[in-house]
């Protein structure tokens, strides 16, 4: 009995120790908790030893007024008896960058910053550990908390192009990186659709290019337009203005001028730099990639020279980002001008000509002593030889870089793009698509296990990305990026091997609290109910498992067959026939409910297999994503885990519907998202055994067909009237688009194929 007790107290005294009292975010090195606790009262200030740490206390000051209305002093000497909370810089520190030693008594506190950021990264932790702010009766536990990052680059993008965001959001933003100890800022200034930068050399960049007339209504796929004049700008004065309230916040931020693609903005400004003689241009209206680029002629690297040498003269960052993703190479094969240039330069193809571009502006950043950064398309034709590679269409870029010792910054769309879906779709407002909830974000490990422990050195970190095009407000930008910026700042601030997805979320629900203070809108999708279906054994059915955030109970119901009674979830349940199912989380804020409907056919649960996997990036939950019930077009958009996606190459499926059977119609789901590079198949190929070897074929639609009847194939000619054949084994072969055409979005890559359930009757 005794030991049950004892043993119920260490759990207690573990839970309170993870959860209540010391709630950081990203999780420290190590902490070692004390006896009792430091009580603010009205004598406490901020004692700063000399000028970086009085730099950061003044900085983190405003942040104790606007979360807990704590108007605490800075001084530079001793002020009479009161409450020191001393801040000082020591490089002999024995720990590494940016690192911090924070002792926390009961009669003072010290923060001690080994160089750059240390400070202010020591009272970030330390506004996150302030008590009980209710009652005003502020309060630190006692502890020792040593720390430091493990990369050296940890970003957050946002793209002021697609919609604008004022200097007073720049500011509050940048305030969520410090807090979460981020030390990077990528501002994304320009775009087809805004140039948000004023340059002085050529004010037509923001009298023309900052305005469009019109916006896209819902989702890029309706192309739908308002005809809303749109606009805004950064003047010099305001981009001084924020750059030196990030420095005070030991935020670097690294500029983004978009080239040679993604320019249309600029090119509507000055259309003598693009390739079509006589032409005007207008500001992008719609989103996606535009066909018009800059032309690489002497006097648009002059142009895009002067450009540069505005926003160096502005960034003190070492980086300067200038884009380089989406090139369409169509203008530049249609130029005679460009044609000859390759020719003149021995250059092979148009990926040469970009990286000759690319590799020109190199020379000139380089020359103003700054380094480039480029996305990962730069590495196409020849990478610049200082160039530094932020790797987005997944990891490759990042990994051919370190290979070729160059750094690389890791995006990884499906890992870092916060402009996806984060929640069930049916609760989430309009995005661009993808699925990234917080736990992959969490789940994220920036160094490539490809990589050798020298190639690794080349991975300075990861960034997230917030691109805008259905984020048109400030508080949609704060629904996007919190929290999954705070997953990912653990990831890349904490030690690989105390990451623990649970307590992470227990923490969480603290910086909520502190967060709510603040009226951020952060997103609360991490208590949304996640369903998984699973074959049952027998093949005569499916069985549903519900997961949720541990500590809370799951509550669920049926729909239809209507049931008024909720249940309490204890272990996966079964169902035999069609059902809609609402569940959800018990908890007393945020337990928002999902509803998901489980659709019967004679494919549903059977055996599946396919002969080319699907690619990892989209992968469901394998074959079975294909006959698990969940129609995933029934979804307003897709919702990446209930898709099988193919990268370039056909799915074919086999299906054993486990004994002869009598079949008419064959409905397949697949996508068409062209935005996001998705394509309906060129043609679908239906054919029936018995055996499961020798397949006789009994229809085929093309895309013609597709693009008329959708998705049902009937067996025989008349679809009114479908025949029937029989068979055991149903094989359906769906052919990839294949290459995408020239005038879209990812235009000569390979299309990916989306396919979801293949529903048998
Ligand atoms: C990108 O998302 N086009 C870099």
């Amino acid at each position: 009995m005794k030991k049950i007790f004892l043993l119920f107290l260490i759990i207690i005294s573990l839970k309170s120790f993870s959860q209540s009292d010391f709630s950081i975010i990203p999780a420290p090195v190590s902490l070692t908790p004390a006896e009792g606790y430091f009580q603010f009262d009205n004598t406490t200030y901020l004692l700063a030893n000399d000028f970086e740490s009085f730099k950061d206390a003044s900085s983190a000051r405003y942040l104790f007024i606007q979360y807990y209305q704590l108007p605490i002093k800075v001084a530079t000497k001793k002020i009479g008896e009161g409450k020191q909370i001393l801040v000082k810089y020591d490089s002999t520190l024995n720990i590494p960058d940016e690192g911090y030693e924070l002792i926390v008594t009961e009669n003072a506190i010290t923060i001690t910053g080994k160089n750059k950021g240390g400070v202010s990264h020591g009272l970030m932790s330390l506004l996150q550990l302030i008590e009980n702010p209710t009652t005003r009766n502020y309060k630190i536990p006692c502890c020792k908390i040593i720390d430091y990052p493990r990369f050296s680059y940890r970003g957050m993008h946002l793209d002021c192009a697609r919609h604008f965001f004022d200097v007073d959001f720049i500011k509050k933003y940048i305030d969520y990186l410090a807090l979460y100890k981020y030390n990077t800022f990528h501002w994304h200034l320009t775009d087809d659709q805004g140039w948000r930068i004023e340059i002085k050399q050529y004010p037509k960049l923001t009298e023309i290019g900052a305005w469009r007339n019109g916006n896209m209504i819902g989702h890029y796929r309706e192309q739908q337009f308002d005809t809303i004049r749109y606009g805004g700008y950064y003047t010099q004065k305001e981009i001084k203005e924020i750059i030196k309230y990030a420095e005070a916040r030991n935020i670097t931020i690294i500029p983004e001028i978009e080239m040679p693609g993604h320019c249309l903005a600029a090119l509507a400004s000055y259309p003598d730099y693009g390739c079509v003689a006589d032409t005007t241009y207008e500001v992008g209206k719609a989103w996606g990639v535009y066909p018009d680029v800059f032309c690489p002629k002497e006097e648009t690297f002059i142009f895009l020279e002067n450009i540069l040498s505005e926003v160096i003269e502005l960034f003190p960052s070492e980086y300067i980002h200038i884009g380089g993703d989406e090139v369409e190479k169509i203008r530049w094969k249609n130029s005679a001008f460009c044609q000859q240039l390759m020719k003149g330069k021995n250059l092979k193809d148009e990926n040469e000509l970009q990286s000759y571009f690319i590799q020109r502006i190199e020379k000139y950043v380089n020359s103003k002593g700054k380094k480039l950064i480029g996305w990962d398309e730069i590495l196409e034709g020849g990478i610049a030889p200082n160039a530094t590679i932020m790797s987005w269409r997944g990891e490759e870029g990042g990994i051919k870089a370190a290979q070729q010792n160059h750094f690389a910054i890791m995006t990884p769309s499906n890992y870092c793009y916060f402009d996806h879906y984060q929640g069930s779709p049916q609760n989430e407002p309009l995005a661009i698509g993808g699925y990234t909830p917080i736990e992959k974000v969490y789940s994220y490990e920036p160094i490539p296990a490809q990589l050798s422990v020298e190639e690794a050195k080349y991975i300075l970190g990861a960034q997230g990305n917030v691109w805008t095009e259905y984020i048109a407000e400030t508080y949609q930008v704060e629904y996007m990026a919190i929290p999954r910026m705070l997953a990912l700042s653990e990831v890349l601030w904490s030690q690989k091997e105390k990451k623990d997805f649970y307590d992470f979320a227990d923490r969480l629900l603290l910086q909520f609290e502190l967060l709510r203070r603040i009226d951020c809108n952060f997103s609360t999708s991490i208590f949304d109910i996640k369903y998984k279906i699973l074959p049952a054994k027998e093949d005569d059915g499916l069985y549903v498992e519900l997961t949720g955030l541990k500590n809370f109970q799951i509550a669920y119901q049926f729909l239809y067959p209507k049931d008024e009674s909720f249940k309490i979830y204890t272990t996966p349940f079964k169902i035999n026939s069609t059902s809609i199912i609402y569940a959800h989380l018990d908890h007393e804020y945020y337990g928002q409910g999902i509803e998901f409907k489980l659709k019967f056919n004679r494919a549903t649960g059977k055996k599946i297999s396919l002969t080319n996997p699907s690619s990892n990036k989209y992968s469901g939950d394998g074959p079975f994503t294909l006959v698990n019930g969940v129609d995933a077009i029934t979804w307003r958009t897709w919702r990446g885990n209930e898709w099988l996606g193919f990268e370039g190459i056909n799915c074919e499926a086999i299906i054993d519907l486990g004994k002869e059977d009598t079949i008419s119609i064959i409905t397949v789901g697949y996508l068409e998202d062209k935005m996001s590079w998705i394509w309906i198949p060129n043609s679908i190929e239906i054919f029936i055994s018995d055996d499961g070897k020798n397949f006789t074929p009994v229809n085929k639609i093309n895309s013609e067909d597709i693009k008329r009847n959708y998705r049902n194939i009937m067996i025989g000619t008349d679809q009114e009237n479908p025949e029937t054949v029989n068979g055991r084994f149903v094989k359906i072969k769906i052919e990839n688009y294949g290459i995408i055409p020239s005038g879209n979005p990812g235009a000569g890559n390979k299309a990916w194929l989306f396919v979801d359930e293949i529903s048998i009757e």
